[in-house]
């Protein structure tokens, strides 16, 4: 018996070594045990990044697979969700892996979004992977609004025509990107065709590429250490190795999180409704999905005029004000002084109550 177990030992080793010399690893496997990760009452928030890493690595496996069946055609396009959803085995699974997947990475890619905030990563030397992180978040978002459109039902279609005529407004873009969006006056066969290669091409390869730059700055710059971590005496800090320990917890984390995600599959299936008619008038009290209900109330808020400027135009130019806080904060609170630190504070907080404020309202409203 140990006579085997030190045969199979061997083995193992070979294999290694092999691995390592062909595939140039050493420099990887330094990387990895160079990394150390801090250790204090706040670094459950470096779970969150891994947490949307696994959700999105389930987004391409169940797209991947949703795309055997789908057809990107409006005559065709929900009538092929109905055959994934009631007569391809397993389909209703995949596809409500795929749609509480899409919910659950955005929702954890905004609260990793805001615990890097508040743990102040986004200042010298990690400005760059903040700036990607924010890009990141914007292509999560992208992600949502063009598979949305995709099953082509009356809630999926008008929404869609809300979000597009606001796009067409925006200042600088709008006016390229509406149209652009929509390949014509209305939303038709030439919109669903970009949408859907948006969808499946143009943003996994955007994501995949710009993760790839965050992550490789993630490991060399090693995770930011709260202040109060950064200023107690060195003998006091703990840190663990990023692998195999902190890894491994990762990994367990992963598992929770696609619970999480089975268990709301299984017990809320994702519905489909009515197939879109173009030509019907818009249901009432149609809303977007709720990564956009914040947006989409404060909009409703705003009067048609405010001053010279139309309303919605005012109204978009607000968020990006606000979208722009987040963006020079690296400039502004950059560690020198207590006072901006304060203030980047009092920023996050009223950004997260006020989104969460308007998206409860937006809900029950
Ligand atoms: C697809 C979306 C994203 C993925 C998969 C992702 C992944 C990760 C991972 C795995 C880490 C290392 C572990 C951790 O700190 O959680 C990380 C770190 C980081 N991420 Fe992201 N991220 C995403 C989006 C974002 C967004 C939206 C932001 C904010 C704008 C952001 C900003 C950061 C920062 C600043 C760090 C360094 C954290 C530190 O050093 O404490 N990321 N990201």
């Amino acid at each position: 018996m140990a006579a085997e177990l030190q045969q199979e030992n061997k083995l193992a080793k070979l294999i290694g070594n092999f691995l390592v010399s062909r595939l140039s690893l050493a420099d990887l496997q330094h990387l990895a045990a160079k990394k150390k990760v801090p250790v204090h009452k706040h670094s459950l928030w470096y779970y969150m990044g891994g947490i949307t890493m696994i959700y999105f690595a389930v987004q391409v496996v169940t797209g991947i697979l949703l795309m055997v069946y789908y057809v990107p055609e409006i005559n065709a396009a929900h009538a092929s969700i109905l055959k994934i959803n009631s007569q391809i085995d397993f389909g209703w699974f995949i596809r409500s892996l795929h749609s509480w997947g899409s919910t659950l990475m955005i929702l954890s890619a905004a609260v990793h979004l805001f615990s890097s905030f508040f743990m102040r990563a986004y200042r010298q030397p990690r400005e760059i992977t903040w700036w990607a992180g924010l890009v990141l978040m914007i292509l999560c978002l992208a992600f949502g609004f063009t598979g949305y459109l995709l099953p082509w039902d009356d809630l999926s279609f008008f929404a869609t025509k809300v979000g597009l005529d606001i796009t067409a407004k925006a200042p600088l873009v709008g006016g390229l990107l509406g149209p652009l969006l929509k390949g014509g006056n209305m939303i038709s066969q030439a919109t669903i065709s970009r949408f859907f290669g948006i969808h499946v091409a143009i943003l996994p390869l955007t994501l995949i590429s710009l993760l790839a730059v965050h992550l490789m700055l993630v490991q060399s710059h090693g995770m930011s250490e709260p202040a109060a971590f950064a200023d107690t005496p060195p003998e006091k800090r703990r840190y663990e190795p990023f692998f195999p320990d902190f890894f491994f917890k990762d990994m367990l984390v992963w598992i929770l999180a696609l619970n999480v995600l089975f268990v709301l599959v299984v017990l809320f299936p994702w519905g489909v409704g009515p197939e879109a008619n173009p030509f019907a008038p818009a249901p009432i009290g149609i809303k977007p999905e709720w990564y956009f209900l914040g947006a989409f109330q404060f909009l409703k808020l705003i009067p048609p005029m405010v001053g010279p400027i139309e309303g919605e135009l005012f109204g978009i130019l607000a968020m990006s004000l606000v979208g722009l806080g987040f963006l020079i904060m690296p400039f502004i609170d950059n560690g020198s002084q207590r006072r901006r630190a304060l203030l980047a504070t009092i920023y996050g907080v009223a950004v997260v109550l006020g989104l969460i404020f308007l998206s409860i309202w937006g809900a029950l409203s």
